[in-house]
């Protein structure tokens, strides 16, 4: 690890793609890499283009929610894709991004992690990355659609609020080591890259699979909350377009697009 920030030279040293990440927007702060990577693509902006900060002051999270990104200590940053897919497919694009991470993960930190549907990556039970992928529709069909992805990776327990402490963590609290943020993001950046143009291909069966692999609560008994409500029922798979498909008692089978298992 050669200093503790993440630069562009050190991104492009790095990385090993064709498209992803070959365009960088690197900040120190920022409001939110999603909220700027949105006006970018507005205007045109390249497909892969990589906007990374060091720390955000507006991080957006899941359902409005706000995502708290630290100084120097985790992976806050956003891509541009513009797809040729149909526009039912969009959802899958954060599962690409979840699989991504965790192979990346896995590959180079050594730690198997797991999903919770939506998308939160977890190391027993306990939350280290999340994914706000925001998908823009012209005429019925993509445009574009932002990644984000955020991933505690330095945080030691103090870097946390109170209210996460219980449900958080960082790879680095998980491995008792630190970890090189940026040799760390040019192998998921490589992944994802890999893994998108193999779906545009194939199609991605090859990523639901791996999510289901990894999801210990899929075939369960679970609860969704969505609309200020909780819905029971087993969690019996996923659909060809990424919804959970939700067996209530009554016997029928609900398809979940939003909502939090709690
Ligand atoms: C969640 O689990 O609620 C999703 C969190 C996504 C956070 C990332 S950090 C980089 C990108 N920019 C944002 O404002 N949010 C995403």
């Amino acid at each position: 690890m050669r200093n503790d920030l993440i630069t562009e030279d050190d991104i492009r040293l790095y990385l090993r793609t064709h498209t992803f990440g070959q365009k960088i927007h690197a900040f120190f702060r920022i409001g939110s890499t999603n909220e700027f990577a949105n006006k970018l693509a507005e205007f045109g902006e390249q497909e892969g283009t990589l906007i990374i900060a060091e720390q955000q002051t507006k991080g957006r999270g899941r359902l409005k929610r706000e995502w708290h990104s630290l100084f120097g200590k985790g992976l806050w940053f956003s891509l541009i894709l513009r797809p040729r897919q149909d526009p039912e497919k969009a959802g899958l694009f954060s599962y690409l991004a979840g699989v991504s991470v965790a192979q990346a993960v896995e590959y180079y930190v050594g730690i198997k992690p797991e999903f919770k549907w939506p998308n939160d990556l977890l190391i027993d039970g306990k939350k280290f990355c999340g994914i706000l992928s925001e998908v823009n529709f012209t005429n019925g069909r993509i445009n574009f659609i932002i990644l984000g992805i955020g991933i505690n990776v330095n945080h030691k327990s103090k870097h946390f609020p109170k209210e996460l402490i219980d449900r958080a963590t960082s790879l680095s609290l998980e491995t008792g080591s630190l970890i090189d943020r940026t040799k760390l993001l040019t192998k998921i950046i490589y992944r994802i890259e890999e893994n998108y143009y193999y779906v545009q291909e194939n199609g991605f069966d090859v990523i639901t699979t791996y999510w289901k692999r990894r999801c210990p609560r899929l075939g369960k008994k679970i609860s969704i909350y969505q609309d200020n409500q909780h819905i029971q029922g087993l969690f019996e798979d996923l659909d060809q377009n990424g919804c959970l498909l939700l067996r209530t008692e009554n016997g029928d089978t609900q398809k979940i697009v939003a909502g939090d298992l709690t």
